[in-house]
């Protein structure tokens, strides 16, 4: 005997990027904003003179990477029990990717799921981390162990937020932001070299193009089974170089940075770059004083933690590799004697 579950049905999850300063919103429902204390003290007044509710509650959460775990996501759960929200009720983001992801992840679950909505603020969070619905947080085994896909019903990006953000936040942000227009974008990669992002609307206008190459990424690939993982560009290498710093020296864009100079050594040595391209894309990165070089002291060790990277399979590690400016090549085979000779190179700095 069998029984069916028919289940086969269209999900439509499209939302709205608005990037521009935040609207007035009201909201019908029972709302809690997931913030921390350091948001909370340069933003929050400006944050409430714009949303209204049925019942408004503030949840705050311990700022940083190291509290991105199941201890800040049982606060929030707790918090949302004990106000009674409902299924009808609506969670707000607002922070960083930290508070995006945690806020995201905590939608997903309670109650098997409801809305939120991400009001991002930093560069990093507003260009990458509040686009495409994975959140999630942290464990003992290694980041982003735990999570679920989960879109918000809409995100607000308003770069105001962006003018009390310290200037190596802002370059872990341009990183992925470079990160999004050399796979996908030699238009906005071209557009990047001349820009400059400290005029506002440069910036703004900035921010938009990297939303739009994202969203059109995430469209075409939304739980990761393709090309989204080209996302992931720079961040083969640049996980190594996090885990060897032991996640102290390096903001994760930093580390990104020099990665992507990795991936595209190793593009120039496979044939699929030149080496003036590559020039091109490092330049790029040092006009954000963003690191583009590091010393790898012992390149077996090196090669060996790549298999720690939990986007590996068993036996193959995947690679991101440029293809020129604008294009990329996903691949589990690259010879080791290659990336052993590319990572001798960063032996000396
Ligand atoms: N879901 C995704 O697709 C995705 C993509 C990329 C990164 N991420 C995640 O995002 C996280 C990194 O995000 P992040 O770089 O925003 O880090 P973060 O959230 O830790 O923020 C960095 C610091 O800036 C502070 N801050 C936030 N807004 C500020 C403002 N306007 N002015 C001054 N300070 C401000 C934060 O409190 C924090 O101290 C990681 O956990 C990463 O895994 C997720
Ligand atoms: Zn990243």
């Amino acid at each position: 005997m069998q029984v069916n579950i028919a289940l086969k049905k269209v999900v439509d999850n499209s939302y709205n990027i608005t990037i521009d300063t935040l609207p007035k919103l009201h909201f019908d429902t029972k709302v809690a904003i997931v913030t921390n204390p350091k948001v909370a003290g340069l933003h929050l007044s400006y944050l409430l003179s714009k949303i209204s509710a049925k019942e408004l509650y503030i949840i705050t959460v311990p700022d940083g990477e190291e509290y991105k775990n199941q201890e800040s996501i049982d606060t929030i759960l707790e918090s949302l029990f004990n106000h009674r929200f409902n299924r009808k009720s609506l969670l707000i983001a607002f922070g960083g990717g930290v508070i995006g992801d945690m806020t995201g992840y905590a939608s997903s679950i309670y109650q098997r799921g409801i809305d939120f909505i991400q009001v991002p603020t930093t560069l990093l969070s507003q260009v990458d981390a509040s686009v495409g619905g994975k959140t999630g947080m942290n464990n003992s085994y290694g980041k982003n162990l735990i999570g679920a896909f989960h879109q918000p019903k809409a995100v607000y990006i308003d770069p105001l937020f962006l003018t009390t953000l310290p200037k190596r936040e802002f370059g872990a942000g341009v990183a992925e932001i470079v990160k999004m227009a050399v796979t996908f974008n030699k238009s906005f990669f071209e557009f990047l070299e001349r820009a400059d992002l400290s005029n506002p609307d440069v910036l703004q206008d900035a921010i938009k193009q990297a939303v739009q190459t994202k969203a059109d990424v995430v469209a075409q690939d939304e739980k990761e089974h393709g090309i989204r993982a080209a996302l992931n560009y720079g961040h083969t290498f640049g996980h190594v170089i996090e885990n060897e710093t032991k996640y102290k020296k390096y903001l994760h864009g930093e580390a990104v940075a020099i990665g992507m100079v990795m991936a595209n050594n190793t593009s120039v040595k496979m044939g699929i770059m030149s080496e003036n391209e590559a020039q091109r894309i490092k330049q790029l990165l040092e006009k954000y004083n963003l690191p583009v070089s590091y010393s790898v002291e012992d390149t077996e060790s090196f090669y060996e933690t790549f298999y720690l990277d939990k986007k590996s399979s068993d036996s193959s590690i995947t690679f991101i590799l440029p293809v020129g400016l604008g294009g990329v090549e996903i691949t589990d085979r690259c010879e080791k004697e290659l990336l052993i000779s590319v990572l001798n190179e960063f032996g000396e700095v």
